[in-house]
């Protein structure tokens, strides 16, 4: 103990000595100066009486407690209840231990106590800040819905995981740099967003609440999203926004898919009824068109000798003929029957087409050019059927350019390598406006006047078509008007 006396008496802090039952027996001249109490013997009551006094509670106390529990180190802050505009005062207290028995202990006092007190919670605060940033940041990284946070120059300040995702834009590449907004966002949109959330059309304003908007992915591509976004205020002036964007495109698509499920269901009630309605009119007409049939040869008979009459009348009973085949034909269809599958030259078949339709006025102002494939083999399908396609496609090719007059291309070919017929017809008319190349082939969809067209030709033709497991598309001529392609398998000679 004794060398422990000599060590602290002129150390700079305040140092107390206690006995191993925790009563001081010694303080240094620095804890003389704090106390104003000289050490000596005598004065040891003294010394305790005026720190108990002063510190509150009483050293030895806190002395004991240290020794009875044997800590390595125990630290108390002492507030100065006398003067309290004095620096509290935090002591240090360590057990003295010789062969493991504690033999007394000291204490050490820092008079700045108050600013590492001051210092303390501002630690703890900074620390708790600190964790709560961290968990945010976290939260916002792993939620599912894109999370931007921008200021009000447009200048981004959070993008995360879900917003690299969906955008393929990495927050290195937009965090913090200028104009990066025009990436994924476009300017545009930002400004037709912000003051929309300013208005009061999508929720209160400031907010705006599910708005159905774009943002653009590494490609360019739009991505539809649902916009959920507010206006951050600090201290009533407006810092910049926050918006939560949900990927629409999962639930575009099964729309998407549930309307085309609709469409078809519509198209198979359609057909049906269509189905019904063809089988019962095709028994009225078939009758009287055998009518006119059997009138006409009887007419051919009696004007044998007038040759011109003769062959107009062959043209009447061609025509006829004809229109009791489509006849039947409606009723195959009704009967989804696929009708006489036979090998033939598809070249020629559409020859005898052309034979039939060019006379036709609507031909008048149109030149037809025919690139037949003259190698191409016979084709194995219902020759009736495929010539009703053929009709139809040309008759329309010349119905989209009846005013104007244009030109009609025809090709046949063969793909070898996937063994399929190729027919187009292209026309120069004003071809098929984008969103409506699949709805020009609905049952019903027509855009010619009443009483010009019933809009069955495409639906029909290609049920016939997909009945030959092929199929039948249109696309716009790079040069302007409409190309159909229709695609037929068939392996050649009708194997
Ligand atoms: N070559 C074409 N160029 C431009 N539009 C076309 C062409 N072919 C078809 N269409 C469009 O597709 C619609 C449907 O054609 P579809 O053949 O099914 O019926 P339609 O010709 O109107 O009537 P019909 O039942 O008498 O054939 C047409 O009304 C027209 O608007
Ligand atoms: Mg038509």
């Amino acid at each position: 103990m004794e060398n422990f006396i000599h060590l602290f008496r002129h150390h700079p802090d305040p140092i107390f000595l206690s006995d191993p039952a925790g009563r001081i027996i010694f303080w240094n001249i620095p804890a003389e100066e704090m106390l104003g109490v000289t050490y000596q013997e005598d004065n040891i009551a003294m010394v305790e009486k005026v720190a108990a006094h002063r510190f509150h509670p009483s050293l030895d106390l806190l002395f004991r407690e240290s020794l009875e529990n044997m800590r390595s180190q125990s630290s108390w802050i002492l507030p100065l209840p006398l003067d309290p505009c004095l620096s509290p005062i935090k002591i240090t207290i360590m057990p003295i231990t010789q062969a493991g028995k504690a033999t007394g202990a000291w204490g050490v006092c820092h008079v700045n106590a108050r600013e590492e007190e001051e210092a303390q919670p501002q630690n703890t605060g900074d620390n708790l800040i600190r964790r709560i940033n961290s968990f945010l940041l976290n939260t916002i990284e792993s939620t599912v819905n894109g999370i931007m946070v921008m200021d009000t120059r447009g200048k981004v300040l959070i993008f995360n995981k879900s917003m690299e995702n969906m955008t393929g834009f990495q927050a290195g590449e937009v965090v913090g740099i200028p104009g990066a907004l025009e990436l994924f966002y476009g300017w545009e949109t930002a400004k037709a967003n912000m003051s929309a959330m300013r208005g009061e059309e999508n929720g209160p304003p400031g907010r705006l609440v599910m708005h159905h908007t774009t943002l653009k992915d590494r490609q360019g591509n739009k991505i539809p999203v649902s916009l959920s976004a507010a206006i951050i205020k600090e201290g009533g002036v407006e810092t910049g926004s926050v918006g939560v964007f949900s990927d629409l495109r999962d639930t575009k698509r099964m729309e998407e898919d549930l309307r085309q499920a609709q469409e078809r269901l519509v198209e198979a009630d359609k057909a049906a009824a269509l189905g019904r309605l063809s089988s019962s009119v095709a028994h009225e007409i078939n009758n009287p068109l055998s009518g006119i049939v059997m009138f006409a040869e009887i007419m051919q008979k009696r004007l044998a000798g007038d040759p011109e009459s003769v062959a107009d009348l062959k043209e009447i009973i061609d025509q006829t003929l004809r229109c009791k085949s489509i006849v039947r034909n409606l009723l195959d269809f009704s009967r989804k029957s696929s009708g006489d599958w036979a090998g033939f030259d598809l070249n020629m078949a559409f020859r005898q087409c052309l034979d039939i339709v060019l006379p036709q006025s609507r031909f008048q102002n149109i030149e037809v050019h025919c690139s037949f494939d003259d190698n191409l083999p016979d084709i194995v399908a219902d020759r009736v059927q495929i010539q009703q396609v053929f009709i139809n496609l040309v008759l329309n090719a010349a119905d989209s350019m009846a005013r104007s007059g244009g030109e009609i291309h025809i090709t046949t070919s063969r793909d070898t390598g996937r063994g399929v017929f190729l027919i187009q017809i292209r026309d120069t008319g004003p071809g098929v406006p984008e969103h409506e190349r699949e709805k020009i082939f609905e049952s019903f969809y027509t855009t010619k006047p009443v009483g010009y067209g019933t809009g069955l030709g495409l639906s029909i033709s290609r049920e016939i078509i997909k009945a030959h497991g092929g199929s039948i598309t249109v696309e716009n001529h790079p040069c302007g008007g409409a190309m159909f392609t229709v695609e037929l398998p068939g392996k050649p000679g009708g194997a």
